[in-house]
């Protein structure tokens, strides 16, 4: 049966747009009577940007995996929910239907309770891509239980400033997870983050690798054991724990300008209607399709598009465990083949790092059955979007280029497939519901088209983030308080002659490092953990396969004896403090930085000189020290 509020033209995309903004709430009232309540709400809306204060359909009460799950028993219990593809090809791949995925959640949400979950208690969730991931995540929501997802390529001391800020009493993790000829101990390096959290009462640990584990007497369980003590109860039904439509479903940590990831918080009635209503328009979704999201669930695109929304539309989503180029760069190739998959969703960065691997990957590859791609996550650029579209779509697949990020909690502008136009590099128009504004620096809207500005948005939408968790006040100076009555992306954005919208970058001091966000800052204070930095500059650099690099410069003290040596020492460090993923792919030790009077950094002139401009600097009149650009550039690292 398709969906009662999928968009099928142009023509039925510019009415239904023009209602969505017309009449906000009656348009999602429409839209939110397609799910399973346990009450209906009393209001749709109630909000004000201000505070901000927002609350999307007041007094309904639900259970996110009866829509996920239960709902679909009737007419799919047969059909599969979930197809898991193994990292090793010569593993047997796993099908979970909708009978099996309910029986597995309920199980787990019972061996949750058993060991002490209730709701509102925050869960860590720290696992590979195993099947048993999602069953967590969906377990918890059973219960009402807060999960907070942490990827797998954060370090102990990422984890524990997550788990010290959300209070986390419970761990759910894996001994650990392959990815591709790698495996990474996630139950020691847990270990290692529990050192300072001594408020975790129970970890429940999930074998996959076989890897050796200390599990510590009253606190570490067997995942396997845990489920055989259900099993002996009978495996008796979990009923689902009533949520109110804003309690909270779930925080998850991204890097924002300041130093420390802020715990984006989403709800469990706004986000589920419109992570699904995206899901069904962006992408099409028709029932029995195979839909394969490449993200990893430790990211909100795993969240939003492998879990919540194509479940809650009663889809068939595939989750891999491995990485695009193991054993070989046709990997994603096969793996669409082998399962017929019908809509494939990744980022440019692994778009581009296979592009790179030249045409040889896709002899004998089939991929007849795609019928839509999609991408996320940054910028794609022109040769890489005209290669997917050549080589994987062979010209027949629209490209759906979604624009959102982790507060928005569902795609917000993107084309939808195949119903209204591509165009390469833009994300094109805003979903209905979704409008965007751009700004001046002044906060001034930018009307017309063939504009640029930074990217807001000025009404809210069901998804979006109410707050940060423990502490509101962040929540508020980062998104709302830039531009009164506006929520700010932190994004610059080109709106072009047809009204497309082309999203250009950050226009903040946050880094996307292979659609990975990661803060300027927090680079800087893992550097200056490193015995010897004095002081440190980090700035991002067009990076062919990553997007952007992180290019630091470190002022060390002056006994520096193997500059080599120590450049991996401090690459070390970062990958110890917050995680291999934020370390630096250029270390320039420097004598000084550019600072102004008041001895703020001009970052300006750093980028400009990662970037490899070395004429044109701009302005460098305000500058304390000019002599220490020329030294800057001449030891630039190429
Ligand atoms: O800069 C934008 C970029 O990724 C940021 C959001 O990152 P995150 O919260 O980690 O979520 C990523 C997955 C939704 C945005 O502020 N970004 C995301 N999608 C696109 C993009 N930039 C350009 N085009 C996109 N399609």
């Amino acid at each position: 049966m398709p969906f009662s509020f999928q968009i099928r033209s142009l023509d039925e995309y510019t009415h239904v747009y023009e209602q969505s903004i017309r009449e906000p709430e009656t348009f999602w009232d429409s839209i939110a009577a397609n799910f399973s309540w346990r009450k209906t709400w009393d209001k749709v809306l109630e909000w004000n940007f201000r505070e901000p204060n927002i609350k999307w359909f007041l007094n309904g009460k639900l259970n996110i995996t009866e829509n996920c799950i239960d709902r679909h028993l009737k007419d799919k219990a047969d059909q599969p929910a979930l197809i898991w593809e193994p990292n090793n090809p010569s593993e047997d791949h796993r099908v979970i239907t909708y009978s099996e995925l309910y029986f597995k959640v309920n199980q787990f949400a019972n061996v949750l309770r058993n060991n002490g979950v209730k709701k509102g208690d925050r869960v860590c969730v720290y696992m590979g891509m195993v099947p048993e991931l999602p069953i967590a995540i969906l377990a918890c929501a059973r219960i009402g239980a807060i999960h907070s997802v942490i990827f797998g390529g954060f370090s102990a001391n990422s984890i524990t400033d997550r788990l010290q800020d959300a209070q986390v009493e419970y761990i759910i993790t894996c001994d650990g997870a392959y990815r591709g000829a790698k495996d990474i101990p996630l139950k020691n390096i847990i270990d290692d983050a529990l050192v300072s959290c001594p408020f975790v009462k129970k970890v429940i640990v999930l074998q996959r690798t076989g890897t050796a584990v200390s599990m510590i007497k009253g606190r570490d369980v067997w995942w396997a054991d845990e489920i055989e003590i259900v099993e002996q109860m009978g495996n008796p039904v979990f009923v689902a724990e009533e949520m109110d439509a804003e309690d909270v479903l779930f925080i998850l940590y991204t890097s924002g300008s300041t130093g420390k990831p802020k715990g984006v918080v989403h709800t469990c009635g706004g986000y589920m209607v419109y992570a699904t209503y995206s899901f069904v328009n962006v992408f099409q979704y028709q029932p029995g399709d195979i839909f394969f999201c490449t993200a990893d669930i430790g990211w909100i695109t795993g969240h939003s598009y492998i879990i919540y929304g194509p479940l809650c539309a009663g889809a068939t989503s595939l989750m891999f465990e491995g990485i695009p180029t193991w054993p070989d760069a046709g990997r994603f190739w096969d793996i669409i083949d082998k399962h017929k998959v019908n809509s494939f969703y990744t980022a440019p960065t692994a778009i581009r790092s296979l592009m790179a691997n030249g045409l040889e990957p896709l002899k004998d590859k089939d991929l007849s059955t795609l019928k839509v791609l999609g991408t996320v996550g940054e910028p794609i650029n022109e040769e890489a979007w005209h290669w997917y579209d050549e080589h994987i779509g062979k010209k027949h697949c629209p490209i759906v280029d979604t624009w959102w990020q982790t507060e928005t909690g569902g795609i917000m502008i993107s084309n939808l497939a195949g119903v209204t136009p591509s165009k390469p590099a833009h994300a094109t128009l805003p979903l209905p519901g979704i409008q965007p504004v751009l700004v001046d620096e002044k906060g001034n809207e930018i009307e017309g088209n063939g504009v640029s500005g930074n990217l807001c948005i000025k009404f809210p939408w069901p998804s979006i983030i109410r707050t940060t968790y423990g502490d509101h006040e962040r929540c508020r100076l980062n998104y709302f308080a830039a531009y009164p009555n506006l929520y700010f992306t932190g994004d610059g954005c080109l709106r072009d002659e047809d009204g497309n919208y082309r999203i250009t970058g950050r226009v903040d001091d946050v880094l996307n490092v292979s659609g990975h966000r990661i803060g300027t800052a927090e680079v800087e204070n893992a550097i200056n953990m490193h015995t010897g930095v004095v002081e440190s500059a980090v700035v991002g650099y067009p990076h062919d396969l990553k997007g952007q690099g992180i290019y630091a410069y470190v002022i060390f003290d002056n006994t520096l004896h193997d500059p080599d040596l120590t450049r991996k020492d401090i690459a070390a460090t970062v990958s110890r403090i917050i995680g291999p993923i934020a370390r630096p792919d250029k270390i320039q030790f420097v004598n000084g930085l550019p600072k102004t009077r008041s001895g703020k950094i001009m970052r300006r002139i750093l980028r400009k000189i990662a970037e490899g401009e070395t004429t044109n600097l701009g302005d460098t009149t305000t500058l304390l020290d000019p002599i220490v650009v020329n030294e800057i550039k001449e030891g630039k690292i190429n």
